[in-house]
């Protein structure tokens, strides 16, 4: 079947079960020109030169996994991350997602757009699947707040991440931060935060460096659980004093978690995005013998080393407390982590994920019975779709979609190793894992780029994918709240007593 050109866009899936977020039924789906036509039983379109027939019998058709949190070639820790947008993309094709959204971040002082620009001129000429860019504010001004606007009105982001970590490089403090939520709220855009009290962090590191701790276990010693999770209550409440939709991404504790968790059952406008890696494995390793495989582990916020978090962050995931799943893709090579061979501070933050992430939470979540197919999808695709105004062109499979389509074996098993994966760097965090649910073909945009273990990928034929402001899955609430929930000056009759002199002064 392979190879197949974009002009040759006519492709039938016979057979399989479409599963979306709400329903699966046994369809077939006929895609012309990268986009859905018909989804029914029995379709039979005029056979011709060009029309691809895929038999799905047995399989589940899915949505493409959009990945939300992605760092491809990101210069960060006096390196950068060894996945760029080709190898990432294409890695990412291979475990059945089919869009990235990336972040773009200027430097304190530097333009957000200039940023916006850099990144997309690494990854438009490299990418193999869709791709957007969340923009990050890392530090505050007039012209910050006019970069936003313009970003939101001409570039198509909406979403603005802000860091609450790594101190005097990319952390903002309260007031920045409300700065940026208020603006965030004006533009219609969603407020993306990194929970971490960074200045906590810092003095923690050098109380860990000074007592001798210097390994990768000092990375999570220096920034326990409650680091994480006061930064995401004060994110929460200063978010909700401004009625900012908040999105908290990497949540890698049951602490902070839970700090989400609540945060919605009062109602407030809260998303939570655990990663791969928090579903999938736990911060033990960071206390492993081996210096090499420690340090693989190591980024932030950082796994944690209770092993019942990645089960508790899989239940909340399945009910609903917590929204959609990313990776946080970061990827070192080992003799780039060696960079903080010495000291810990230095190991450049980032781990694996995108690849992996479909299997893993088919395995940890719907293999173990804690959510059905269509709960999968939603944590994999759809609400990803919602949140940043994707839905329904990303997200589902249905008439007018695109063709973002994976055929999805629940029943074959893989073996997750850094020998066989597509990532570019030298190490997996999920090394050995045995995991049900296997992508068996990679639609992008109508076209197979992926089936059984063959790729059909080109360099540049992603687009990049254009957001609009006002996801109606966010602000709907958010705009009848700042109708409704005015606070009211009360009318009374003005008083006319008695108002004592000045104070007397001796
Ligand atoms: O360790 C991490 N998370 N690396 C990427 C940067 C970030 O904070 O997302
Ligand atoms: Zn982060
Ligand atoms: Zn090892
Ligand atoms: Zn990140």
């Amino acid at each position: 079947m392979l190879p197949q050109t974009r002009a040759q866009q006519r492709l039938l899936i016979k057979g399989g079960k479409v599963v979306n977020d709400d329903v699966s039924v046994v369809a077939d789906v006929y895609v012309e020109d990268g986009v859905v036509q018909q989804v029914g039983p029995n379709i039979n379109p005029e056979p011709s030169a060009g029309l691809v027939v895929l038999d799905a019998t047995n399989k589940l058709v899915i949505p493409g996994g959009i990945d939300t949190h992605t760092h491809m070639e990101f210069p960060f820790m006096g390196s950068r991350s060894k996945d760029d947008f080709f190898t990432g993309t294409k890695a990412a094709i291979a475990g059945g997602t089919t869009m990235i959204i990336d972040f773009a971040i200027p430097q304190k002082g530097c333009s957000l757009i200039e940023a916006f620009d850099t990144w997309k001129s690494w990854a438009d000429p490299k990418v193999c699947c869709d791709y957007s860019l969340h923009v990050a504010v890392t530090w505050w001004s007039n012209k910050v707040k006019q970069e936003m606007e313009s970003l939101v009105q001409n570039k198509g982001v909406n979403s603005f991440k802000m860091f609450m970590a790594y101190k005097d490089v990319y952390m903002v403090n309260d007031e920045e931060l409300y700065e940026a939520f208020f603006c965030c709220k004006e533009l219609g855009a969603v407020a993306q935060v990194h929970a971490e009290n960074g200045e906590l962090i810092a003095q923690g590191a050098k109380k860990m460096l000074a007592m001798g701790i210097t390994g990768p276990e000092g990375h999570e010693l220096c920034r326990p659980e409650e680091v994480e999770a006061e930064a995401t209550q004060r994110a929460v409440t200063i978010a909700n004093a401004l009625n900012c939709p908040l999105y908290v991404v990497h949540v890698m504790s049951k602490s902070s978690a839970k700090v989400i968790s609540n945060a919605r059952r009062e109602g407030k406008v809260v998303f939570g995005e655990p990663i791969a890696a928090s579903l999938g494995t736990d911060g033990t390793n960071y206390w492993n013998k081996d210096w090499a495989h420690a340090a693989a582990y190591v980024m932030g916020p950082p796994l944690r080393p209770d092993p019942s978090t990645p089960g508790f962050l899989m239940n909340l995931l399945a009910n609903g407390d917590l929204s959609v799943t990313g990776t946080d893709n970061c990827t070192f090579d080992i003799c780039q982590k060696a960079l903080g061979k010495d000291d810990f501070t230095k190991i450049p933050n980032g781990v694996n994920g995108v690849e992996d992430r479909m299997s893993v939470i088919w395995e940890k979540g719907v293999h173990s019975g804690k959510m059905d197919e269509n709960r999968f999808v939603a944590v994999t695709s759809t609400n990803a779709a919602k949140i940043f105004n994707l839905y329904p062109k990303k997200g589902r499979i249905a008439v007018g979609s695109d063709a973002d389509i994976v055929v999805w074996d629940p029943e074959a098993t893989r073996t997750i190793s850094a020998k066989t994966h597509h990532q570019a760097n030298d190490c997996n965090i999920f090394e050995g894992m045995v995991c049900h649910g296997v992508p068996v073909v990679t639609v992008s945009r109508g076209k197979v780029v992926y089936e059984g273990g063959v790729f059909n990928v080109t360099a540049g034929e992603g687009k990049y994918v254009s957001r609009p402001p006002f996801p109606p899955y966010v602000y709907q609430r958010v705009r009848q709240r700042e109708q409704v929930c005015q606070p009211v000056p009360v009318k009374r009759a003005p008083y006319t007593g008695t108002v004592a002199g000045a104070p007397v002064t001796q």
